[in-house]
């Protein structure tokens, strides 16, 4: 909504106003101090006391988080230690990732909204987005995806979601800001086109797509320049290019230098500098270092925020948590991946996969987890849960039964008495897996072992957890693993003793009940994974670039983030990127794909490329498919990942049900950023779409023939004699010259790479200066 289409409230007469009425008559101190909140969590007010001609402006809350409301009622801090208000914790986003549900995430975005609004806060300062470049991001459970298109899809739905209640979202941490370590100073060195295709690329489509009301920049620099202060990236880019619409806003701390953020398109600095900063700002367009208009800019966006903040503020309603409860069990299950599900030629339902779990299994429960469970990651995002479910209590809830439980181990924070000691957790463990019909073994990260702040130090579940495994595996060999932690651990040093393995993440305050849900087969698992397992940390191709030495990280695998990377070196992994089974089957037919249209002029969203697939339920239950269509561009100059995720589906279908879908890409889905141009292009030619269930499951595949956008780059004294040889209008003249008998045909191979300045001088074939001034003016013509 925009300020202009806000109109006074009869009951809340002088909430609204003009915002350019009120910056007209605001001061330069009033301005300048706007551009720092007041305190934690608020926006500067500005009083009036009723002087004509101008209103007061209202003072503003703002509030972590992305997955649940944290307004601290009182000591603020921006580390989860202090208490906060009630609020529904709903799955985290490693959690909301795996759904690849934008309709699930809109609803979930919805009641955050509907939180946010009946607080009385005005933004959400959520959905984080970053990319998962390394599973020992200690923030990976913040973010959804190692994918941009996954990222950009979901952050998009999460803020249309939350927007509509009539409150705003901060879409954070903007930008490559993909570690905890020396966060607060480490420059991420990253060439253009990674950043352009990867680390931006999900940003630039929430924004585009949701238009969140504020977008949070990062802490970290960029190729050597702070977020805070980066007018390429917030001006240039956000602005510019992209039409960003709202308001930059720092993250807690992130501001080194005001005035520069200013310039640079930082309109509010938080929290409070107590008056610091604004004096600073103030002095710089006094002594005619910073001008007044880029002050006047940034006041009028925080108006506006204030403005638009307000028709909600004013009719701040209720929710109903029973039923927000419900939407966190819901999405809990939806995120939880059924990574592996195996038979074993034992117990009551042998020959056949142990999930679901029927009736009659003789279940156990073994690990302190399923007691006490891991549901959110600590720091700033921490919310204080309205409810909360563990999964044993579901379990015996659901079943009607006793379930038999051993703790195993201790989680950080669980008081198991003293007197407890690991052989005999263990001990414990092993005689109640050993009479059980099926065992379900609760692993997963203790919370000490990620968390905002800090990165983890290894990928490993603890050891104890795999000696608690193997000694119950060895007397059962029905064995159900169901995990908890927030980013990918290594599972190939223990998946063998379990035939069955669920990834359950960190899924809020009813993650228990949620992974029950699909543990006895209530929810058909639909969960995929958006970030790849690998098999070890060596092989992610951040190794030996993370978390970065001496200040800077540099971003040495380029484009080549997650599943690309293992995908261009045909590299064996644990779960591939899009992986996740169900207790039914799918069969793909009929993949084709046609062109629509031109792909020149990547910016147009005009789709280009028609796909369809027709998905069938080839099994006894209902159940839902997530359908992945990538890209390759197999014949582009500029080295191109074999595929990339471009568009994905995900349909439910009944037993035997089958539904051709289409799926479209626009120009924009084939492009590249051309390092040198400086810009998206469609370089034209074959591209191969290919359709599947995972990056490693590919279904089907067709070859499309489209055009695209000249890229060829200007001929110049240094181009080489084989770039000349190739454009059309001197080429022929070139190559008439080479092959007219001057260069012997084994020095053709050497003269290619050879610059046409150089063949000048050289006087190669009579070829002069003069000769190449006329072929440059005749090319560039
Ligand atoms: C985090 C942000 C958070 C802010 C306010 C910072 O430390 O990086 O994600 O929104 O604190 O709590």
């Amino acid at each position: 909504m925009s300020i202009e289409e806000l109109t006074p409230d009869a009951d809340t007469p002088g909430r609204v106003f003009d915002v350019e009425r009120v910056l007209a008559g605001l001061t330069l101190e009033e301005k300048a101090s706007l551009l720092s909140g007041q305190d934690f969590w608020t926006t500067q007010p500005v009083a009036r006391d009723g002087a004509a001609g101008s209103a007061a402006v209202p003072s503003v809350m703002v509030t972590d988080g992305p997955h649940g409301l944290r307004k601290q009622a009182d000591s603020p801090d921006h580390l989860g230690l202090g208490n906060s208000v009630p609020a529904t914790c709903f799955p985290t986003a490693v959690t909301l990732g795996s759904t690849w549900d934008p309709a699930l995430v809109r609803r979930v975005g919805e009641a955050l909204g509907r939180e946010t609004r009946a607080n009385d806060v005005a933004v959400l300062l959520g959905p984080g987005i970053n990319i998962k470049r390394s599973p020992l991001n200690g923030r990976n459970f913040e973010y959804l995806s190692e994918d941009p298109v996954i990222a950009g899809e979901l952050g998009a739905a999460l803020v249309a979601g939350v927007q509509s209640q009539g409150v705003g979202t901060s879409l954070k941490h903007f930008a490559a800001n993909n570690q905890e370590a020396d966060r607060m100073r480490v420059s991420a060195d990253v060439d253009e086109r990674t950043l352009r295709e990867i680390y931006l690329a999900g940003f630039e489509r929430v924004v585009k797509r949701a238009q969140p009301w504020t977008v949070m920049c990062s802490y970290n620099k960029i190729n050597d320049v702070y977020a805070s202060q980066n007018h390429w990236l917030l001006t240039e880019v956000l602005r510019d290019e992209w039409g960003f619409e709202g308001l930059v806003m720092s993250d807690w701390g992130a501001v080194r230098d005001r005035v520069a953020g200013v310039a640079a398109g930082l309109d509010l600095e938080m929290p409070a500098s107590g008056g610091r900063t604004d004096a600073e700002v103030v002095a710089a367009v006094r002594e005619g270092h910073l001008d007044e208009a880029l002050v006047d800019v940034a006041a009028r966006r925080v108006l506006h925020l204030v403005a638009r903040s307000l028709p909600a503020l004013d009719a701040p309603g209720t929710y109903d948590a029973d039923a927000h409860h419900a939407l966190a069990r819901e999405a809990a299950a939806a995120g939880t991946v059924l990574l592996k599900n195996a038979a074993v030629p034992t117990g009551t339902t042998a020959g056949t996969p142990l999930l679901p779990l029927a009736a009659g299994d003789g279940v156990a429960v073994v690990g302190e987890l399923a007691r006490t469970p891991r549901y959110q990651g600590a720091g700033s995002s921490q919310v204080n849960p309205t409810r909360l479910d563990d999964a044993l209590t579901a379990l015996r809830a659901a079943t009607g039964a006793e379930v038999p439980f051993a703790a195993g181990y201790t989680v950080d924070g669980a008081d198991l008495g003293s007197g407890t000691d690991e052989a005999a957790l263990v001990a414990e463990a092993v005689e109640v897996a050993r009479t059980a019909g099926t065992v379900l073994v609760f692993l997963g990260l203790p919370a000490s072992y990620e968390s905002e702040g800090f990165d983890r130090a290894h990928m490993d579940l603890p050891a104890g957890q795999v000696a608690l495994l193997e000694a119950v595996a060895a007397v059962n060999e029905r064995v159900v693993v169901v995990l908890a932690n927030g980013s990918a651990v290594s599972v190939a040093p223990w998946q063998h003793l379990a035939p069955a393995v669920v990834e359950g993440w960190l899924g809020g305050q009813a993650g228990g009940s949620g992974v029950v849900d699909v543990l006895l087969g209530a929810v058909n698992p639909a969960g995929r994974l958006a970030e790849t397992l690998p098999l070890r940390l060596a092989d992610n191709p951040s190794y030996g670039n993370f978390p970065g030495e001496l200040g800077h990280v540099r971003y040495g695998e380029g484009v080549l983030v997650g599943y690309r990377w293992y995908d261009a070196r045909q590299a064996e992994v644990a779960y591939p990127f899009g992986h996740g089974l169900s207790y039914t089957t799918f069969a793909y037919d009929g993949v084709a794909a046609e062109v629509l249209g031109s792909g020149a002029h990547a910016a147009d969203d005009a789709p280009a490329v028609r796909v369809r697939v027709t998905v069938t339920n080839t099994g006894e239950r209902a159940g839902a498919e997530v359908v992945q269509v990538y890209v390759g561009d197999p014949a582009a100059q500029v080295f191109r990942p074999e595929r990339e995720l471009k568009a994905f589906a995900k349909v439910e279908l009944a037993p035997g049900e089958a539904r051709e879908l289409t799926l479209d890409l626009t120009a924009r889905d084939l492009a590249y950023w051309h390092p040198v141009l400086r810009r998206w292009v469609v370089e034209g030619g074959e591209f191969v779409v290919s359709v599947g269930a995972s990056s490693r499951d590919l279904r089907g595949s067709a070859t499309v023939v489209v055009d695209g956008d000249d890229v060829r780059l200007p001929l110049a004294e240094l181009s080489t004699v084989a770039e000349a040889m190739d454009h059309p209008v001197v080429g022929p003249r070139i190559d008439a010259l080479v092959h007219g008998g001057a260069v012997a045909d084994d020095m053709l191979g050497m003269i290619g790479d050879m610059p046409l300045a150089v063949v000048a001088d050289f006087g190669l074939a009579g070829f002069t200066r003069t000769d190449l001034a006329t072929l440059l003016s005749a090319a560039n013509a």
